[in-house]
């Protein structure tokens, strides 16, 4: 349950009321028990941290709000090389204290059975948020930042990665078993321009990532045409949405890498019966696979009906015992 998936449980929204999304993030315990919340409904054996891609930036300085409707808002966008010069390097021990304690919080409950998967936004999608300023479906200022002031853009990205090193440190230290990186916008660029302008930057957080001796998720959101490049980062694992099957992903990436994914999120609209087929579906298509984390291609939607997501995980967890290697 991963990717804004929490808001799909009853429970969620109970403690969601009257708060916003931020106060949420800042109160470790009220994030520790929502990062536990679909554990003790479902049973998984692994937990996501229960925070956001859009932490750092705020801890960079800029106001981060989640608004009804309309998504994140980042301000005041970062358009020019005053304003990425203006923006903090920040020590995430004391910055973001609060997600070192929430996933103490967590370890205590998990025990060491279960897994805890912590995680940070990937350069470009950050970069998209602070510079548009909010969701975005062209990347117009964006992208014309990369093209047209490519020096300002590098910088911008440079400066994220620096921020983005120790604050995946300080998750490794918080005992995160594993970090992902995730780029949800990524696949705007077709893979020559990715490889140009995004890839160096995200094999250098890659890299530092794994120094941390944690291995390293990397997920592209739409990023089918991208697998290669994502395997050339040094990613222990690929992400993948569902556009992209297995087949395909094992056919071209080999042993490189272990993957993650993919169930359709909009399969959880149908019935149970259905639900329960389509996840076998997945599970065995990546049975040729060095290595596979059961997960949806991208967050579970929030109006899913429950019975469906119930249906869902039982299938999922059928065979599996948490502590025991799989
Ligand atoms: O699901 C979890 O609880 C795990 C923690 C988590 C959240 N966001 C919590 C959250 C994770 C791993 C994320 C990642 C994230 N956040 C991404 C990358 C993954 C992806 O989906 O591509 C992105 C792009 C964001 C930015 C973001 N934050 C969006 C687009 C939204 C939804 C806004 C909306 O109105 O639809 C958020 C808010 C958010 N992050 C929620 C949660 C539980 C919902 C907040 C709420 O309304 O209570």
């Amino acid at each position: 349950m991963m990717r804004q998936a929490g808001r799909s449980l009853p429970e969620y929204r109970e403690i969601r009321a009257g708060r916003s999304f931020m106060e949420l993030v800042h109160d470790p315990k009220l994030s520790a028990e929502v990062t536990l919340q679909p554990i003790r409904r479902f049973g998984m054996d692994a937990a996501v941290i229960f925070c956001d891609i859009l932490v750092p930036a705020e801890a960079m300085g800029r106001s981060v709000s989640i608004v009804e409707g309309t998504g994140p808002i980042v301000e005041p966008p970062v358009r020019t090389r005053d304003d990425v010069e203006s923006l903090n390097d920040f020590v995430p021990e004391r910055d973001t204290a609060f997600l070192a304690e929430a996933m103490g919080l967590v370890r205590a409950e998990l025990g060491d059975e279960r897994a805890m998967i912590g995680f940070c936004g990937a350069p470009f999608t950050l970069a998209s948020y602070m510079v548009e300023g909010r969701s975005s479906r062209n990347y117009e200022r964006t992208k014309g930042m990369m093209l047209g002031e490519p020096e300002t853009f590098a910088r911008l990205m440079e400066r994220i990665v620096d921020n983005s090193i120790p604050y995946l440190e300080l998750q490794a230290e918080a005992s995160a078993d594993a970090l992902q990186i995730f780029d949800s916008w990524g696949g705007a660029l077709d893979e020559a321009t990715w490889r140009t302008f995004i890839f160096p930057h995200v094999a250098r957080l890659v890299e530092a990532a794994k120094g941390t001796g944690k291995p390293v998720i990397l997920y592209v959101n739409n990023g089918g045409h991208l697998l290669e490049a994502m395997a050339d980062t040094g990613a222990d694992v690929l992400s993948l949405d569902w556009r992209v099957t297995a087949k395909d992903a094992i056919a071209r990436v080999g042993d490189r890498c272990a993957f993650q994914g993919n169930l359709d999120p909009t399969i959880l609209f149908s019935t149970p019966a259905v639900v329960k087929r389509e996840v076998r579906h997945v599970i065995d298509s990546f049975a040729g696979a060095a290595g596979h984390i059961y997960n949806m291609g991208s967050g579970i939607l929030p109006t899913t009906p429950l019975e469906n997501t119930t249906a869902h995980w039982e299938e999922v967890l059928r065979d599996v015992t948490p502590g025991a290697s799989a």
